[in-house]
């Protein structure tokens, strides 16, 4: 038998009780022995509820008791869950975890620090809630020297894009019934900003380029100014608005952006819809692949979460490989001579400037869009970030823009 302890009785942390008691029987044999939660610690109490046996509020409960083999992080945060992660696995207790600010910020460190004390910290469930990326780029994907990794990894966004895409709703009202069904915090910044996708790349990027990505080095656009009449120029082109996180290697070196992108309907993000999670992995000998899934949730997060724990169960002693192991930051290329396409919108009045400056093929037919008398729109020849920055500089009023991917 071996004991555990879940630090944090939210969403994910329930969800993780809930797993173990309700597939004990597979989850013990899958792990080769009995897991068994000895405590959960939370600040709050729980009349009725089962958790109330093993609840405690108490962390030196669990920092000092030898029993404890396994710490299941899911506070969420970086303070407290830093520092009893770090006395945890001092302690050599092996820590599972679902906290994606804790490992974009401080991963490396937790994890020199599992090796140590030799033991794991494991946190499949950081990226993509139940899609196994993780274990898959540690484990499945090691022959392979991987060049690109792009993902759709944050639900909240891509639900709200696909609701304004499905419904022709407005950004802001979306955002409200995703709060109201739960899909979305109440402070969506996180979120609807893109730090969290950008912080889950961070993380994939360091796995597969082995050295540490900071998250606040990746170009970070969110979707607060999407609009509905730019997911209708995009649907009426035949195009997906999504949000995607991308890190890939040139010969300038790595470079990663999180954006909202145009898709096109042969890519295999584009039907990724609702609170669905995807990553798009391409290898040198295995060419493409994709892994799709739930990626958020209390019971997918805390399915990848106690696969962690049987992997920490089934690695007492040892340690497991990560990909993610130089010391030295990974300092990202510029993505200033990036080429891509860009669709712009701008008021009907600035079209002769527009020619002038831009040189657009020509301007598109905004009818099907509805009531933007005032505007047109074009799509840029391909031009490097840094020359569609200087031309939307030079030319003035630009009413939005979108990359093509
Ligand atoms: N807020 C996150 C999302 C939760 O919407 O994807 C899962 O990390």
């Amino acid at each position: 038998m071996i004991k555990a302890a879940i630090l944090g009785y939210g969403t994910v942390g329930s969800g993780v009780f809930n797993v173990i008691k309700s597939n004990s029987r597979l989850v013990n044999e899958r792990a080769g022995q009995e897991i068994e939660i000895k405590y959960v610690l939370d600040l709050r109490d729980f009349p009725g509820d089962p958790v109330e046996k093993v609840l405690t509020h108490d962390f030196e409960d669990i920092i000092g008791d030898p029993e404890v083999k396994i710490v299941i992080e899911v506070m969420g945060g970086i303070n407290p869950a830093f520092d009893f992660t770090k006395r945890c696995l001092e302690e050599g207790m092996n820590v599972c975890t679902s906290n994606k600010e804790l490992v974009a910020e401080h991963g490396l460190e937790l994890m020199k620090t599992a090796r140590e004390n030799d033991v794991n910290y494991f946190f499949e469930a950081s990226c993509g809630g139940g899609i196994p990326i993780i274990r898959a780029l540690n484990d499945c994907l090691t022959a392979d020297d991987i060049d690109e990794i792009t993902g759709i990894l944050n639900g909240t966004t891509n639900f709200i894009l696909t609701e304004m895409a499905e419904k022709g709703t407005g950004f802001g009202k979306v955002l409200k019934q995703a709060q109201a069904n739960g899909f979305a915090e109440r402070d969506p910044s996180a979120d609807i900003d893109a730090f969290d996708p950008a912080r889950k790349l961070a993380i994939l990027a360091s796995i597969v380029f082995g050295s540490s990505v900071d998250y606040r080095d990746i170009y970070t656009e969110g979707i607060r100014h999407i609009t509905a009449e730019d997911i209708k120029y995009a649907s009426t082109l035949g195009y997906a608005v999504k949000l995607l996180a991308e890190a890939k290697r040139t010969e300038d070196g790595v470079r990663a952006y999180v954006a909202p992108f145009l898709v096109d309907p042969s890519h295999p993000l584009y039907p990724i819809n609702g609170v669905m999670n995807a990553v798009y992995v391409h290898g040198n000998m295995l060419g493409d692949a994709v892994f799709t899934g739930a990626g958020a949730g209390s019971l997918p997060t805390a399915s990848a979460v106690v696969a962690d724990v049987i992997g920490a169960a089934r690695h007492d002693g040892k340690r497991a490989y990560c990909g993610w192991k130089h010391d030295e930051k990974l300092a990202l290329a510029s993505n200033d001579s990036v080429k891509r396409k860009y669709l712009v919108r701008i008021l009907t009045e600035d079209e002769g400037n527009a020619n002038r400056v831009f040189s657009p093929e020509g301007f598109l037919d905004t009818i099907s869009i509805g009531e933007l008398e005032d505007e047109i729109a074009f799509i840029t020849p391909e031009l490097s970030e840094e020359e569609f920055n200087t031309k939307a500089k030079a030319f003035g009023k630009v009413i939005s823009r979108i990359r093509f991917y």
